[in-house]
Order: structure tokens, then C-alpha cells, then sequence
């Protein structure tokens, strides 16, 4: 399940004024990467551009032999229907409750029968923990449920590929923090490719496999998490580590006054913070896309920083991870999907880290 994305020298501009040029990565299949960026950076164009909702000028956005930007009209609807995306806003109908704002798209794109549509419309509520408010509408609902709403109804077309625009954007910490619980299970779940577009650090340092970095009208890096957090370009180190010292000023850049003002001081990024564990599916199903922690750093023979991979229990996930491989039911294995907390569903002792579950009401 899930399929991969591969840009080639993707540029976009409005105008005389460039976005961002030759962008080019590979979105790996089945797993959840982030796109991070200063605001402005065109990240939603980014988003936008990946759905054929707005044209590149130049460059290739490759789902297996079909580039998108060159598709016929037919062939591109056909394609888009790969995807499910989460805009910033939710865009939700304000008349509509949400059963009906979620079956939106099954009634439009398919002939479903009422019967079936409720099945399936009751299932992606489930997963996103919004079961029991079915009659509610947005305008009655907080921003986290609005979101939620929003991505029951991305689901419902059972999508390859989930785009996601800013969930944390307007959520408090602890409300962020049940939505990217809420990812990490439903990508265990469904196994699809996800791409979640945040300027959360937190969410960049924690949530994904892959980190992507906007800046400058540049990708700045894309790839594995590990390679990311334990980068020495100035840029990444400095983002990923939300230090004031580096090239990102106020302004987004910093102007050469500053930047010979920081030398002069002896430009010390400081040293690295440990790499915090990933977190971990709350549902009981071990991720197919996710990675050994360490994995990346042993294999490149980068020591991490001290403290790394190390949850707020104490326990190292890099010599947990085999026994805790080891204790789940993969995905697909005789009779499905391991039951949450049932039989080999769960690590023994306490839930892998930031398994709160999926919060319910928030
Ligand atoms: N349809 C459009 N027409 C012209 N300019 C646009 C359009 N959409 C976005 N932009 C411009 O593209 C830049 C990047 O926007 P956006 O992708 O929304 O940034 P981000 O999501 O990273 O905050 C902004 O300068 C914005 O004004
Ligand atoms: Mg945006």
C-alpha cells in the first residue's frame, strides 16, 4: 500500500516572482514525511502543485510511469483520485454536519449506496477518533475536531497518498500532539504514503521518517529523519534546533551585518540535542514504513548526539526495537491487523512512547 512520488526538478512561479526551483525528491512509499519551512516559502504551493491544482513551469512529478504536469485532463482526474488531502482551513461545508460533510465525496464520486456510505463514514470517524458526533456542525466543534473532520473526509476514498496542510496550525501543544498520534496510527493503519506540511519543529523532530526543508526558494535537504537532526548545514542545523544562531534571521534571512557580527563571536551553533525517539503507533500495529531507530546513523557511521532515541521511561529504543519488532503483529499477518491491546498487540510493560491514543473529543 501506498505509492511513491518521485519530483524532478520541479519549479514554480507566479509572475516574475519564483516560489521555489528545482525542487527534487523521492517521497518514499508507505511512509510519513514532513516538509518544513519558514512561512511564505511555498510550501501550500508545494501541496498545491502535487494534486495538479496549480501548473508547474518546469520539472516532473513522477507517481509510477504517469508525470502529472503532463497528464490529459482525463487521466489526471483519474490520478488525483490517489489522493486524499487535508487543506489548512478543513474547508468544511458550515450547513453541513459532519456525516455529511464527510460523505461528500462518496456521494460525488461514486455510486455508493446510502447503506454502504454510512459504513464507511462511520469507519473513518472511528480512526479519527470522532465517533458520536456525527450530527454536530463544524461551527459547534473545536479546531482540533474541525481537522479531524477534515481528515475522515480525506479518508474516505481510501487514499494511496494523504497531503496534509498545517494540521497544528491554530492546535495548542497537547492537541497537536493527539493529531500527530492520530497519523502515526492511521499510517500503520492504511500503510499510505503521507506528506504533512508543518512549521512545527516538534512535529518535524518526532512525527516523521523523512524530513524535507523549504528555504530560499530551494529545497534545502530532503531525507531520512536521523540525517536531518544530525546535519551540519547551517540552515538545517539551525531550523531543526530552533537556534537564533545561523543563517535564518527575524526577516527570514539575515542580512551580512549580522551574519559577520555572528562570526566574529565565534559562530557556535552549540552542541546538538539528543535525537528523541520516534513516535510510535497507540493502536497496537507496527508501521511497515518505519525505520530501526539508529538505523540510519550506524549505517552512515554518525555517532548520534548523547541521550538519543532514549524515552521519557528511560529506555533506549535502539536496544528495545528488536524485542518490541518482535512483540507486534505485523500488518496483513494470519488475521489482519494485531487487536489494539489485545494479544501481541502491545509492547509489554508501559505504551511505546507518545502513546496516549488517539484523544478522543479533542
Ligand atoms: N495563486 C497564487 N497567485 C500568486 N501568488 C501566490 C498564489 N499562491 C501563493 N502565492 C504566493 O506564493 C508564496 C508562497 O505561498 P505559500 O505556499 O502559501 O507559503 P507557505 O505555505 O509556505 O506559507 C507567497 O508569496 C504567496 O503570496
Ligand atoms: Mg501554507
Amino acid at each position: 500500500m501506498g505509492v511513491e512520488i518521485r519530483v524532478e526538478g520541479l519549479t514554480k512561479s507566479f509572475g516574475r516572482q519564483v516560489i521555489w526551483q528545482d525542487v527534487s525528491l523521492t517521497i518514499p512509499a508507505g511512509e510519513i514525511s514532513v516538509l518544513l519551512g519558514p512561512s511564505g516559502t511555498g510550501k501550500s504551493v508545494f501541496l498545491k502543485s502535487l494534486v495538479g491544482l496549480l501548473k508547474p513551469d518546469r520539472g516532473h512529478i513522477w507517481i509510477g510511469d504517469r508525470d502529472l504536469p503532463r497528464l490529459p485532463e482525463a487521466k489526471l482526474y483519474e490520478t488525483r483520485k490517489l489522493f486524499g488531502v487535508l487543506f489548512q482551513d478543513g474547508a468544511l461545508f458550515g450547513s453541513m454536519n459532519l456525516f455529511d460533510n464527510i460523505a461528500f465525496p462518496l456521494r460525488e464520486h461514486t455510486k455508493k449506496r446510502e447503506s454502504e456510505i454510512k459504513n464507511i463514514v462511520l469507519e473513518k470517524m472511528e480512526m479519527v477518533g470522532l465517533l458520536g458526533a456525527e450530527h454536530k456542525l463544524p461551527g459547534e466543534i473545536s479546531g482540533g475536531m474541525k481537522k479531524r473532520a477534515g481528515l475522515a473526509r480525506a479518508l474516505v476514498l481510501d487514499p494511496e497518498i494523504l497531503l496534509v496542510d498545517e494540521p497544528d496550525s491554530g492546535l495548542d501543544p497537547v492537541r497537536t500532539a493527539f493529531l500527530n498520534q492520530v497519523f502515526i496510527d492511521l499510517n500503520a493503519q492504511i500503510g499510505a504514503t503521507f506528506l504533512i506540511v508543518t512549521h512545527d519543529i516538534n512535529t518535524a523532530r518526532t512525527l516523521p521518517d523523512n524530513i524535507g526543508l523549504l528555504y530560499q526558494r530551494h529545497l534545502a535537504m530532503f531525507g531520512p529523519r536521523e540525517m536531518l537532526l544530525t546535519s551540519e548545514e547551517p540552515v538545517v542545523r539551525q531550523f531543526l534546533n530552533a537556534s537564533k544562531v545561523g543563517p535564518i534571521g527575524m526577516s527570514e534571512e539575515k542580512d551580512e551585518s549580522e551574519l559577520e557580527a555572528e562570526a566574529k563571536l565565534g559562530h557556535d551553533p552549540g552542541k546538538l540535542p539528543p535525537i528523541p525517539p520516534q513516535q510510535m503507533p497507540s493502536n497496537g500495529m507496527l508501521r511497515a514504513g518505519m525505520h530501526a531507530p539508529g538505523a540510519w546513523c550506524a549505517a552512515h557511521g554518525v555517532v548520534p548526539p548523547p541521550g538519543s532515541f532514549v524515552d521519557d521511561l528511560g529506555r533506549n529504543w535502539v536496544e528495545e526495537w528488536p524485542r518490541y519488532v518482535a512483540s507486534m503483529t505485523p500488518v496483513g499477518a494470519s488475521g489482519g491487523p494485531a487487536a489494539p491491546g489485545g494479544p501481541g498487540g502491545r509492547f509489554p510493560g508501559s505504551p511505546p512512547p507518545g502513546g496516549q491514543g488517539t484523544g478522543a473529543g479533542y
